[in-house]
């Protein structure tokens, strides 16, 4: 199926050496079926031609603002509203820049400030240029702005460069455009995800925690709001921004992450536990700052740890229950173990990643899963967070409507 049959999508071309891609990339659209007029700045002209972009996109290409031909023809404004996304590939930090603060010197960023539609940029720089604070700063605006960004890829740079900077490759950045105009696979739903680690507090300084940072859950999160859901996401600390249109509650603890859910959940038709919740807290919070023992030979401290309740399985409890979707970490015998605590916890799914790869484990922006439910195995192999996301999100509004029509 065609992801963007009849959709019509602005790329901007600006000046990095990665523009020799963006060719491929016009084809690549029109093959999910995009209709694709291309905008190229000055810069990029010194690395492909717009005749080779015109020929592809069977269109004439645009490059100046006040080009009066051009304006006559398809006028700036006009073209602004007739994007349903404006794709930026190769978005240099030169015009992160430009975008952030708001400038429309030239025909790209007067079309980014005059539109309507999503934009996206992917970014395409070297890896000290891309990790320069400057550039740092840029994103953060932009994304705050509402401008989403793919990538950019960790990996080897025409400039001899290793690090992070690299434009997507061209399969990616089709699929983060597809992801933006997502079936409504979960209209009028309600959605509650709950995301990052717990923190179990020891002393008014001091906790326990673990190595969550929440991206699999926001990314859910994300995903569900854009399939049309309303979103609730109940996150432990993290240093994420909020998906655009969710609901965001805070909490530390995994007592203070249950009492957030259990108020809200009765309403809701899917519920996704995704949060690393610590097992264990201490079984007292000491008032004051445990100090270090100076007048004992003691080298020993003991901590004596209680079980947390187990929210997932509190939810999957309830008489009144939404579909239940848990994850399950494991280093070894990843589909037993997982589809054992799919069992023990009454859940409808359960979602199973060995976290002992490190390239998909804690932290990591990919992930490859297997999903267990009665009937289903299905697994998926290692794509972004964010792609696998939406794929998840897709085969759990079809297992939620088919229990509800059973
Ligand atoms: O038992 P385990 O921690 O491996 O189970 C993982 C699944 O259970 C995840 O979906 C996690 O969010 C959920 N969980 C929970 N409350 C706990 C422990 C785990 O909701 N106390």
């Amino acid at each position: 199926m065609q992801c963007l049959a009849n959709k019509r999508i602005l790329l901007g071309i600006t000046g990095g050496v990665a523009a020799y891609k963006s060719a491929e990339l016009v084809r690549r659209l029109q093959d999910q079926g995009a209709e694709v007029r291309v905008v190229m700045t000055r810069g990029s002209q010194q690395f492909i031609t717009p005749l080779t972009l015109q020929a592809l996109s069977g269109h004439p290409v645009s490059t100046d603002l006040l080009d009066p031909a051009a304006e006559a023809a398809m006028g700036h404004i006009e073209l602004a509203r007739w994007a349903e996304l404006v794709l930026v590939a190769p978005a240099t930090a030169d015009f992160m820049a430009r975008l952030a603060h708001g400038h429309a010197g030239d025909l790209l960023t007067t079309l980014c400030l005059a539109t309507d539609a999503r934009v996206m940029l992917a970014p395409a720089m070297n890896q000290a240029m891309w990790s320069n604070p400057a550039t740092q700063r840029n994103q953060e605006v932009l994304r705050g702005q509402g401008v989403a960004l793919l990538g950019p890829a960790v990996g080897l740079q025409a400039c001899g460069d290793n690090g992070p900077g690299r434009m997507l490759e061209v399969p990616e950045l089709v699929d983060g455009v597809c992801r933006a105009f997502p079936e409504p696979v979960l209209n009028g739903k309600r959605v509650m995800i709950t995301a990052g680690p717990t923190r179990e507090a020891l002393d008014p300084v001091r906790y326990l925690s673990n190595h969550s940072s929440g991206k699999m859950g926001f990314a859910l999160a994300e995903a569900a709001s854009h399939a049309g859901a309303e979103v609730v996401l109940v996150s432990g600390p993290t240093s994420l921004p909020c998906p655009a249109g969710v609901t965001r509650i805070d909490v530390e603890s995994a007592q203070s992450m249950l009492e957030a859910v259990h108020q809200r959940v009765i309403d809701c038709d899917l519920f996704i536990a995704c949060a690393a919740v610590a097992d264990y807290r201490p079984a007292t919070v000491q008032e004051h700052k445990i100090k270090k023992s100076v007048d004992t030979d003691d080298d020993a401290l003991q901590l004596t740890l209680v079980r947390n309740p187990d929210i997932v399985a509190s939810v999957a409890a309830l008489k009144q229950r939404p579909f239940v979707v848990g994850f399950a970490a494991e280093t070894r015998d990843v589909l037993s173990y997982a589809a054992d605590k799919r069992m023990r916890k009454g859940l409808d799914l359960i979602v199973a990643n060995d976290v002992s790869d490190t390239e998909i484990g804690f932290n990591s922006d990919d992930n490859a899963v297997t999903v267990l439910g009665e009937n289903l195995e299905q697994s998926f192999a290692q794509v972004s967070k964010q792609s696998l996301s939406h794929s998840l999100i897709t085969l759990f509004a079809q297992q939620l409507d088919a229990k509800t029509t059973k």
